[in-house]
């Protein structure tokens, strides 16, 4: 029989006062007051789905223009496989590109929390409790994790280190790949040519777009993990939120 302070039980000592007059049983019953805040803003869920299925698809098509499919017999204007497959990898590369741009100017005009995924308060003390706290939490080492409106400080380094700094440099390599089919007077040849100065054989960049998107696919991974995990064990909601925009915490007690 667990007693009274073990998980979920620790919550019936915040049975809501006046709850009998609502017609509430306190026989056994867990009764909480759920707060919600709403955190975030329509553009930056819509940026974040069209973003999660843009890079699914550059992925997909990424994965396939380095290791070609198979031969297929015949004219190859008949078939056009892997032109058809560049053309997608390039579609969702501008909608992804266009969605950054986009989601930086939210960054400005939005609220506070839309602007958390371009900048880490690394003069924080306290933000950095948050690291330690956390990483610590995710291995299992603390006993409950804190409440955060926004993202908690762990997710936030993921977040800048992923959408920001990995994002840039797959549209920096991306297009830099993509002036040299479109010529030295395109503008992507103008504004991402200087990535051969820095890397002058383009095989190089092509590794490193390559290796970029590995990196993307093991973010992938855990980023869903910790999505799910910190949905069920966390003291706030996760995946609705990315839906919704509304965190709901579930226990009124100190963060
Ligand atoms: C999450 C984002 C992205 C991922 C995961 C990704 C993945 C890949 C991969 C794996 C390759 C094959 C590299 C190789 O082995 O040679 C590739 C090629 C390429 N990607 Fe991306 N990419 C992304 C974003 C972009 C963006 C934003 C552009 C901008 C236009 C772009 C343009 C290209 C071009 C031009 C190629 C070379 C195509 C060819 O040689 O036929 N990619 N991409």
């Amino acid at each position: 029989m667990p007693d009274s302070t073990s998980y979920p039980f620790r919550f019936q000592e915040q049975i809501i006062p006046g709850v009998a007059d609502l017609g509430g049983d306190l026989n056994g019953e867990m009764v909480i007051t759920r707060s919600t805040v709403y955190v975030y803003e329509a553009p930056v869920r819509v940026w974040h789905w069209v973003n999660a299925l843009a890079v699914m698809v550059l992925v997909a098509t990424g994965f396939l223009i380095g290791r070609p499919l198979f031969n297929v017999p015949g004219e190859a204007s008949d078939h056009f496989l892997m032109g058809y497959i560049r053309f997608t990898h390039f579609t969702a590369a501008y909608v992804m590109a266009i969605g950054f741009l986009l989601r930086l100017y939210w960054g400005f005009v939005g609220n506070h929390h839309a602007r958390r995924i371009f900048y880490l308060p690394l003069w924080s003390k306290k933000w950095w409790r948050g690291v330690i706290h956390e990483a610590r939490w995710y291995a299992f080492l603390e006993e409950e994790p804190k409440k955060y409106i926004g993202h908690n400080p762990l997710a936030q380094i993921s977040m800048v280190t992923m959408f920001t700094f990995f994002s840039v440099a797959m549209i920096v390599t991306g297009f830099a790949l993509y002036s040299q089919g479109e010529g030295a007077d395109s503008w992507q040849a103008k504004v991402f040519g200087w990535v051969f100065l820095l890397f002058p054989n383009s095989q190089d960049v092509h590794t490193l777009h390559r290796l970029g998107m590995w990196v993307i696919v093991t973010f992938i991974i855990i980023h869903v993990y910790a999505g799910l995990r910190e949905d069920i064990m966390s003291r706030q909601t996760m995946i609705s939120t990315m839906f919704s925009g509304e965190r709901q915490f579930r226990d009124d007690r100190e963060v």
